[in-house]
């Protein structure tokens, strides 16, 4: 290839290549925006993008080349245009000629009818009147106006006769059509619909203000108000706002459809976004069935909405009927019940799940909202209480959408009386009166009473019963549940203490399995101080930390006295896990139930004191690899940690055995190759159990 003819693959050729004469990059600035306006419109009004983004981008950037070099080709219309302009210093107003109306309401089906009644009598008919049905979009109502088919001026309702002049945050909505699409628009055309924003947009734009430590939006129309109402237009066009087009205001020069229903269809075609859930009805009762429809799909659709409009579908019979004061005859609002309500919290209770997590729970003055009285609502946990800022005596607002159970969404704080209390964490349990314990970095604060609380009661014995703990054959969930709630037992200890006369008692329990239940309870205690230790539920000693303890304290006692730079100096055990062990041993009443246990015979093997190199896989090196189905790969690493052997990373010559789990790939055939050991998980799950762990 010549010097001077750069190959087409070449960037930095194709950057230097001069731009050509200005007629060739009008026709080429006219096909782009022709592109772009298409792509935008597929992507953003009819959700089927057409482009790849990459295509869309380099397109849109080859436009913006044309505009720096030939800034006598940049119009407002411009797709480039939707990037924010210069900040305002302030919104011009602007007169509306035709008035933005509102709606009256209705808020159940006697309002419904009686609307209904009165556009029948108006009209002078018997006939069933055709209804347009809308869904009632929660954003903020815009005027857009199009002259020749250019948006010349975007503008608030504001009180319906004057409004703001948005021009400039308006072209950064990628679903408005700075130029109308197709042919034969009139030379004045004024389109009325919503801005909203979809809730995705405004979830993630809340979890940034948090991040940002930034006061939240209170919900979806006030986020599309505030990003509308911005002087610097950059910030409009960084949050993501969606139109939706509803009305007709001003139109000269051409005719328009007769049914209100075909001038959306008409505006469709012109390339504005309409709603996908509009459908035209008979009579009342098609619209109470469709309202029916939207009130139970309401919260699968990806934006918010308060109601349904109804719209008397013919023209000339909406010219018949006229308005009265600034809202319509031929048009009403049927609302939702309201998802938010404010009420007063008058304490907060503090609840003690299963596993020991305590949650605070508001109680409220019953309040009717999104059709339920609603007297409590979770506050998760205190990181929560202190986001939200609440306090006993707040006056709050209670959030229900749909079957979602009710939130207190934020607190009205201008409301709050002086005599407000803050509130607190308890430092004991509700329950057990245990501490409540909550370590740094954790959002949950739990009760540290396991057993002895009779909220975790439950669970700790199934724990307590489980395969890789004492492994007692028989004593499954339900029996514990029935064993506990017929007080047969109340700690771990009462079970070595139950006799075949109590045991028969339980339901479906027949003599034989009776005994067989009696007999694998004795069974169990002969353990191992590991599965001992791992029995007793303490916060995040699973299978291997018992182990490990095992191995480094092989007594009971030596563990029970261990202080926190011990514990911490044991394999796999970090700050978190020590402190968790630390708080467990400390608490009266665990001595106790260990105690208990020992006294009703539980007992291992004593261990003989075992240095490291005396663990029964040590020297021995060991790599993982594939996927594991009953374990992740780190928990195997784990097992083989605590059984003393080395974990590496690669396979050589000198690693003992692979553990290969499926989907195994280069480790295996060098594996295979160098004639190593290769374990399926199969085959390790026995090798642990040899030594004494069992997983699963
Ligand atoms: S029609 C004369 N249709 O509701 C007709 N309004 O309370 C005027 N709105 O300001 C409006 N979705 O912001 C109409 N499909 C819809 C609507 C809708 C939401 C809002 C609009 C208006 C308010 C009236």
């Amino acid at each position: 290839m010549s010097q001077d003819q750069p190959s087409l693959f070449d960037e930095s050729a194709k950057e230097n290549t001069p731009i050509t004469g200005l007629a060739e990059n009008t026709a080429r600035a006219i096909e782009l925006h022709d592109q772009l306006n298409q792509a935008n419109y597929a992507y953003y009004v009819l959700d089927n993008p057409s482009l790849p983004d990459a295509e869309y981008d380099r397109l849109f950037h080859e436009l913006k080349n044309i505009e720096t070099q030939f800034p006598q080709l940049l119009s407002s219309d411009s797709p480039t245009q939707r990037v924010g302009a210069t900040p305002l210093s302030q919104f011009e107003q602007v007169t509306h000629e035709v008035a933005m109306l509102s709606l009256d309401n209705a808020f159940n089906e006697d309002d419904m009818n009686d609307f209904n009644r009165r556009v029948s009598e108006r009209l002078n008919t018997t006939d069933v009147i055709e209804y347009a049905c809308e869904p009632k979009l929660d954003g903020i109502a815009v005027s857009l106006l199009y002259e020749n088919g250019l948006l010349v001026r975007g503008a608030t309702r504001g009180d319906g006769s004057t409004g703001e002049n948005i021009t400039q945050n308006i072209r950064t909505v990628a679903s408005i059509p700075l130029k109308l699409l197709g042919a034969d628009h009139p030379p004045v055309l004024e389109v009325r619909g919503e801005v909203y924003m979809p809730k995705r947009s405004f979830e993630s734009l809340n979890v940034l203000a948090r991040e940002n430590d930034e006061r939240e939006f209170v919900n979806p129309r006030n986020a599309a108000a505030g990003s509308l109402r911005q002087l610097d237009s950059k910030i409009t066009a960084s949050r993501r706002l969606e139109f939706c087009c509803y009305s007709l205001g001003r139109v000269e020069g051409r005719d328009m459809p007769i049914k209100h229903s075909e001038i959306l269809a008409q505006f469709s075609h012109w390339g504005f976004k309409t709603n996908a859930e509009s459908k035209v009805v008979q009579g009342v009762e098609g619209c109470l069935g469709y309202y029916q429809q939207l009130a139970e799909k309401r919260n699968q659709l990806s934006y918010e909405i308060d109601g349904i409009v109804f719209k008397v579908n013919d023209i000339a019979q909406q010219q018949r009927l006229g308005f009265v004061s600034r809202a319509p005859r031929w048009a009403i609002a049927h609302k939702f019940p309201a998802q938010e309500e404010m009420t007063i919290l008058e304490g907060v209770d503090f609840q003690v799940g299963r596993t020991g997590a305590i949650t605070p729970v508001a109680r409220l003055k019953p309040v009717f909202v999104g059709g339920v009285t609603v007297s409590n609502a979770t506050l998760h946990n205190m990181d929560e209480i202190k986001r939200l800022d609440v306090r006993i005596g707040d006056t709050v607002v209670i959030h229900r959408a749909g079957d979602v159970i009710p939130k207190l969404a934020r607190v009205v704080l201008e409301r709050r009386p002086h005599s407000a209390v803050v509130i607190e964490m308890l430092s004991r349990c509700p329950v057990c009166d245990s501490h409540i314990e909550r370590l740094e970095d954790e959002a949950i604060a739990r009760c540290s009473g396991g057993l002895v609380c009779g909220a975790q009661r439950k669970e700790a014995i199934k724990h307590f019963a489980s395969r890789k703990a004492m492994d007692i054959d028989g004593l499954g969930d339900k029996i514990v549940e029935q064993l506990v709630d017929e007080n047969l037992i109340s700690s771990f200890a009462d079970l070595y203490s139950l006799d075949m006369e109590s045991v028969a008692t339980l339901e479906r329990m027949a003599q034989k399995s009776a005994q067989n239940l009696l007999a694998a309870i004795e069974d169990s205690k002969k353990t191992t101080l590991a599965k001992f230790l791992y029995s007793l539920g303490i916060r995040e000693v699973g299978v291997t930390t018992a182990q490990n303890l095992q191995n480094h304290f092989l007594d009971i006692r030596t563990l029970v006295k261990a202080d926190f730079e011990t514990l911490i100096s044991v394999q796999d055990v970090g700050p978190i896990v020590a402190q968790y062990i630390l708080n467990f041993f400390s608490e009266p009443h665990n001595q106790e139930v260990i105690d208990g246990l020992l006294q009703a015979g539980i007992h291992w093997p004593q261990v003989e004191v075992k240095t490291a190199d005396q663990l029964p896989l040590a020297t021995q090196t060991f790599v993982v690899t594939g996927t594991l189905n009953l374990m992740g790969r780190d928990e195997a690493k784990g097992y083989l940690q605590a059984l003393g052997a080395k974990v590496a990373g690669s396979v050589s010559a000198k690693t003992h055995a692979l553990v290969a789990g499926e989907k195994a790939g280069s480790k295996l055939k060098k594996a295979q190759d160098l004639g190593i050991d290769i374990l399926d998980e199969a085959a390790f799950i026995q090798l642990l159990s040899e030594h004494g762990i069992e997983h699963g």
